[in-house]
């Protein structure tokens, strides 16, 4: 079966599509990456999609808009890029976008409850492509407690384990996440996290100090100097002491953060305010893989994800593990494209759901049990 798998993270970016050839099931799925591409959103486009993310308040009748307007963009990449491959797909696995992220419950009207919310319909790009498609993938996991993330887990297990390496898995989007997977792991000994900010504040720095939407290759960050203090200061926040399944977005690390951050570093020189931003996501993932290596030994950490592209953030990142022993490889080195790695992960939880299979890693998300995620639009 071929499943084009289509991720639009919190970067809001753009789009990712992975076109992925699927056979055999469960945890012995094998895979194969046909092709990938990323395109980007048109800049208005993008701007209406952090809007929404960040606003305080915004029209119903925008969202619903919004809702139907990327459906036809993710139909539109999907469509390029099968017509790149010249393959026909026979499934799509759409994440959406993300506006809103609440995985820790809290009293809404009377009642505890957790929430999540992607847009991108998937009826109207089932329409639009011909082939069904499952969306919204999180919900079914914090119908039974989950946080509703991270779902990569179960792609980390199925390409990562090694009967005698201790890996971990970071992927570095808007948002940071880690896979840690001990050496000869089953399931239930798999965890992961998010470690706090990706490039999610180091973006919205470059856009606030240098008017450029990202840090290219990090050489903004690379004239800087770490104010060292401040990355010290903020590692206390509550959320990087919180051990155990956690989950961040633009509500931890957003906007609101950002002018906190920005007015920390008062009167400071903006390169020395971005390099310390970088810093802060260096110091972040190195501190969670110091405390997992406590209890156990890890060899390798692969990662993934438009940081990776940063090579300031790089190079701090690998000072930060090299002393654990810890060698840092792309996840190219396993054949996964790191940029391409969260489009493939949707591809297979589609495949998963598609045969009715539970995807989720209880592990990971914190949920009661496994749970077969998403919604499938049908043709
Ligand atoms: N050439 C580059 N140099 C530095 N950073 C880059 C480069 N290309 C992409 N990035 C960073 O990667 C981010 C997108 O990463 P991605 O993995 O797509 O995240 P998400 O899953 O949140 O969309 C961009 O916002 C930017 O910060
Ligand atoms: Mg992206």
């Amino acid at each position: 079966m071929i499943v084009a798998g289509v991720m639009s993270g919190t970067s809001a970016d753009g789009v990712d599509v992975a076109l992925v050839r699927l056979t055999g099931q469960g945890l012995r799925t094998r895979f194969e990456l046909i092709r990938h591409r990323s395109f980007s959103y048109p800049a208005a486009v993008r701007e209406t999609v952090l809007q929404a993310m960040n606003a305080p308040a915004i029209a119903v009748s925008e969202l619903a808009r919004l809702n139907f307007r990327l459906a036809e963009i993710y139909a539109d990449c999907v469509r390029r890029t099968v017509r790149l491959a010249q393959v026909e797909c026979d499934l799509v696995g759409c994440h959406g976008q993300t506006l809103y992220h609440q995985g820790a419950r809290s009293t809404f009207l009377g009642k505890k409850i957790a929430c999540t919310w992607q847009i991108g319909d998937g009826s109207v790009l089932a329409g639009r492509l011909g082939v069904p498609v499952v969306s919204d993938f999180r919900p079914a996991d914090m119908a039974v407690g989950g946080l509703g993330a991270p779902l990569v887990p179960y792609l980390d297990m199925l390409v990562f384990r090694h009967a005698k390496r201790g890996r971990i898995v970071q992927n570095i989007g808007g948002i940071g996440n880690l896979t840690a997977i001990p050496a000869g792991a089953q399931a239930t000994e798999v965890r992961a996290f998010d470690t706090g900010p990706g490039n999610m504040v180091m973006d919205a720095i470059c856009e606030t100090l240098f008017g450029k939407p990202f840090d290219g290759r990090g050489s903004l960050a690379a004239k800087g100097t770490v104010l060292d203090a401040i990355v010290t200061e903020q590692m206390k926040l509550p959320f990087f002491h919180r051990s155990g399944p956690r989950t961040a977005g633009r509500e931890e690390f957003g906007r609101e953060y950002v002018t906190e951050f920005l007015r920390h570093c008062g009167s400071a020189p903006k390169h020395d305010i971005l390099a310390t931003a970088t810093a802060l996501t260096a110091r972040s993932i190195g501190d969670a893989i110091r405390r997992l290596s406590k209890h156990n030994l890890y060899n390798d950490l692969f990662v993934s994800g438009g940081g990776t592209q940063n090579l300031t953030l790089m190079k701090m990142l690998r000072e930060e593990v090299n002393a654990l022993g810890i060698k840092v490889l792309p996840t190219d080195a396993v054949g996964v494209p790191s940029q391409a790695k969260e489009a493939i992960a949707f591809a297979l939880l589609a495949y998963q759901t598609w045969h009715r299979k539970a995807s989720n890693v209880p592990k990971a998300t914190g949920a009661r049990r496994e749970a077969i995620l998403g919604k499938v639009s049908y043709v």
